[in-house]
């Protein structure tokens, strides 16, 4: 048996959890959502789930976590009683990380590929139809899209196969120092461009005639699934960080430091970005796009555009890479938890089933066009981040919940006793009846109330 590995420091843990929590779901996912929702509104309800459903969620998972030592694959095996069928949820978890990252790795390869051209000066001086033309080269060319992401791919599994703290504790902390940093710097540059007030009133001034204009229940199953998915809850990606460290700090305490710094990167991306859409007469709520097509035009009006354009893609670059190099922390797990692989191997085997898995998203902009899974523009990248972001993530939350709160898992009192051992802010008792009787319906009945406008109403 392998030694369990551990984080060489508290801040080590901390950041490699936000790490995995910051991701594009921050600063590529969160603004367009909240754009497309109509803002201010759309933001309260979003910020209301993250303290309602995901930070009880978090602590859950990490004491799940730390109780068993293990990653996902096998942390319920280790922890159920015995006889009874948990363990299967690891397989789903497992999918649920292989799926987010087929996604991920595409958009995450594009950031890439927008750092490196932003740096080249490509984009200096195009006109709008320009920057479009090297939106649509990078996506439309299945061979150029699948080089930047083959490229994330080595990356994050490089800084994986040089270990839990010689690698993704070490380039992770760097790598979320900076994005730190450069986020402010280009938040302050963004509030002071004229006319930016505009954007932040859109942003900052709650308006619930904008927020029904997509449908109560659709708005709000879409902020349930953002606060899912930008704490990366449901699948075990963060339990195992919990494995990792030991019994000194309370769970609580550290779920709500993790939980901060995510909704604080979240926020300022939002503040990055929608003063400089307004002052530039932008309309934030086009989709997914917004940060390729039209983000580069903004930069192109300001002095200073490459450095300005070089500091953003930098920043989502690591906002992207540090939620991978999480992630397949994970999926390397996986390998060595069940079948006792050394990290090497983990590492090799992945590369190339990643590489692989994540092709038919790429292709998805191109080859596969035709494949609309839901409809109009929609292609396999929708899909997957449906199957995880709208079902995996919300429905293995409650997996996990239901696991720590009923005495056929876990049960209350060892997951209070593991929550709760060491320094910090601890679960509180009384949350008992809200966990185990509320939280539950308040998940499933969003579920339910999503799919049914999502799907049966014209
Ligand atoms: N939590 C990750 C993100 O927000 C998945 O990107």
């Amino acid at each position: 048996m392998q030694q369990r590995e551990r984080f060489a420091s508290r801040l080590g843990f901390l950041l490699i959890s936000a790490g995995c929590a910051i991701g594009l779901g921050n600063v590529w996912r969160f603004p367009y959502i909240t754009g497309q929702y109509g803002g201010a509104a759309f933001v309260l309800v979003y910020l209301l789930f993250l303290v309602l459903l995901g930070l009880p969620i978090m602590v859950m998972e990490f004491a799940v976590g730390r109780g068993s030592q293990k990653s996902a694959a096998s942390s319920f095996r280790v922890l159920e009683p015995k006889g009874s069928k948990w363990h299967i949820y690891g397989y789903f978890a497992m999918f649920g990380n292989y799926i987010l990252m087929m996604f991920y790795t595409t958009i995450g390869g594009w950031m890439l590929a927008y750092l490196f051209k932003m740096i080249k000066g490509d984009f200096i001086g195009l006109s709008p139809e320009g920057i479009t033309q090297q939106y649509t080269v990078l996506s439309s060319n299945p061979w150029v899209s699948a080089f930047w992401m083959i490229l994330a791919v080595l990356i994050g599994f490089g800084v994986c196969a040089m270990g839990l703290q010689n690698g993704v504790e070490k380039i992770t902390k760097i790598m979320m120092s900076s994005l730190f940093f450069i986020m402010i710097i280009l938040a302050i540059r963004s509030v002071t461009l004229p006319g930016a007030t505009k954007g932040l009133e859109f942003y900052l001034l709650p308006d619930f005639t904008k927020f029904t204009q997509q449908g109560i229940g659709t708005t709000i199953y879409a902020a349930m699934g953002q606060a899912f998915f930008t704490l990366s809850l449901g699948i075990g990606s963060m339990a195992i960080f919990g494995s990792y460290i030991g019994k000194d700090r309370s769970l609580t305490g550290e779920s709500i430091n993790i939980t901060l710094l995510d909704t604080f990167v979240a926020l300022m991306a939002g503040l990055i970005i929608f003063p400089a859409c307004f002052s530039f007469g932008i309309n934030p709520g086009q989709g997914p796009s917004l940060i390729f097509l039209t983000l580069p035009n903004i930069f192109n009006a300001m002095p200073g555009s490459q450095i300005w354009g070089s500091l953003f893609f930098l920043f989502m670059t690591f906002a992207a890479l540090s939620t991978i190099i999480a992630v397949f922390e994970n999926i390397v797990a996986f390998g060595m938890d069940l079948w006792n692989w050394t990290r090497k191997k983990a590492v090799i085997i992945n590369v190339f089933l990643i590489s692989l898995l994540s092709l038919p998203c790429v292709f998805g902009f191109n080859l596969l066009s035709g494949f609309t899974p839901f409809g109009g523009n929609s292609n396999v990248l929708d899909l997957e981040d449906f199957i995880v972001s709208s079902n995996l993530l919300p429905l293995g939350s409650l997996v996990y919940l239901l696991f720590c709160v009923t005495r056929y898992g876990w049960g209350w009192n060892n997951f209070l006793t593991e929550a709760n051992t060491g320094k910090g802010v601890k679960f509180p008792k009384w949350a008992r009846f809200y966990v185990t009787f509320i939280l539950p319906l308040i998940v499933l009945f969003i579920f339910f109330m999503g799919y049914y406008e999502k799907f049966f109403k014209a």
